[in-house]
């Protein structure tokens, strides 16, 4: 009896911090845009930030000071930068888990917003030996739908290939990254293998198609009629246009199954794969569906049941890096891969692009444009 007391004492002290934690963090949860004084810039440049979470309406074009680079960082100008569905999950602070997860808990802790970028080196830090100013570049650094952006030499960034544009290499970062570890890493594509892509016609799925087939698979792509003629295009073998046939219906078995939609229970996609085949989840669900853990529902399920059954079931949780950007590069300047660019924005119409891709039916990748 004393035992059951003390463990009920300490499970209430435990949830009692629990609680006291998480209302401190709310209470204390702010950004920039609560410490901004009155001043203008001394450097101004355009940027989007928001400072609250929500629509993509939170979104505002505005002056900021312009970055300076330190020791190891370049300065970049940027003149394109692209959106990916990552974004809108940063400005809807969506799924919440995200925010107990420390992007800010009542308010996002980092005001500036896009990754994507390709643009012209401006400046070098004093450490900085492999970039020079004038140089073209392209990668991913927060902050990307700005005029400017900051980015460490060492990280994620590479030259842009002199034949592909900045719109181009733009696009690249993180849909053709997570379309190349999805393939390579986590599906461990082989030439001819079977491979399935739900969802090819997006911006991820329109370089998996590409990249699968660098990788010498027999590629099936799902898309909607509109796009039936674009994937194939880029190189599918098979198109399924999901509004006339069910590909969990299908007798054709895969050898991999990447899943870019997730909108299919798990053990239908199993019923495609191979009895030794993989199950790659790479994302699903639009801005309604996100919930307290959005799409880590079905990682969950997948990790339940990956133990008790054959088929190798993964979640993909991409990373940018020097490495894959250059051999994405190398890849379009050898003509293997190109991005698909459904629209174009300027960066005061980040607002837009974005509400366009919350829909989810862009067709490759939306550009933003910068000046
Ligand atoms: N795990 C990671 O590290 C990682 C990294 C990047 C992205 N992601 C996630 O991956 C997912 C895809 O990203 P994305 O950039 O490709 O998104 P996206 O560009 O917004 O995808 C839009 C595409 O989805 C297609 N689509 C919509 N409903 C479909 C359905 N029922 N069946 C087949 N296709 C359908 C649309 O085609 P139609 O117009 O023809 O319907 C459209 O072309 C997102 O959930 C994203 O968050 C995850």
């Amino acid at each position: 009896m004393k035992v059951i007391r003390i463990l009920k004492w300490t499970a209430g002290a435990i949830l009692l911090v629990l609680v006291a934690a998480f209302l401190v963090a709310w209470v204390t949860s702010s950004n920039d845009c609560d410490h901004r004084n009155a001043g203008p810039p001394s450097q101004p440049m355009k940027a989007i930030v928001y400072c609250d979470y929500g629509s993509p309406d939170v979104l505002k074009l505005a002056d900021i000071e312009k970055p300076v680079p330190n020791d190891n960082e370049l300065l970049i100008r940027v003149r394109a930068a692209s959106v990916n569905p990552f974004d809108w999950h940063y400005v809807r602070g969506a799924p919440y888990v995200g925010r107990l997860m420390g992007i800010g808990l009542r308010k996002p802790k980092e005001i500036r917003l896009g990754v994507d970028y390709a643009g012209t080196v401006e400046a070098v830090g004093k450490n900085v030996n492999q970039f020079k100013p004038g140089d073209e570049v392209f990668g991913g650094r927060t902050g990307a739908f700005a005029q400017y952006v900051r980015a460490r030499a060492d990280r994620a960034v590479v030259l842009k290939p002199a034949s592909v544009t900045f719109e181009q290499a733009a696009s690249v970062p993180i849909a053709a990254l997570t379309a190349l570890q999805a393939v390579r890493d986590e599906g461990k594509v082989q030439p001819g293998q079977k491979v399935l892509i739900n969802g090819a016609s997006g911006g991820v799925g329109t370089f998996a198609v590409q990249i699968a087939k660098v990788f010498g698979a027999e590629v099936t792509g799902v898309c909607s009629t509109r796009n039936v003629e674009i994937v194939r295009s880029l190189g599918a073998d098979r198109v399924i246009d999901y509004t006339r046939e069910d590909f969990t219906k299908s007798t054709t078995r895969y050898d991999v199954v990447l899943d870019l939609i997730g909108n299919r229970p798990l053990l239908e996609n199993r019923r495609v794969l191979t009895t030794k085949g993989i199950y790659v989840l790479v994302g699903g669900g639009g801005p309604e569906d996100q919930g307290l853990i959005g799409p880590l529902v079905q990682p969950v399920k997948e990790f339940i049941l990956s133990p008790f059954v054959s088929q190798k079931l993964v979640m993909l949780f991409a990373e940018l890096n020097k490495k894959d950007l250059t051999l994405v590069g190398d890849l379009m300047q050898a003509g293997k891969v190109k991005a698909v660019i459904d629209r174009r924005y300027k960066l005061s119409e980040v607002p837009e692009a974005l509400r366009y891709l919350e829909k989810g039916h862009a067709r490759g990748k939306v550009v933003i444009t910068v000046d």
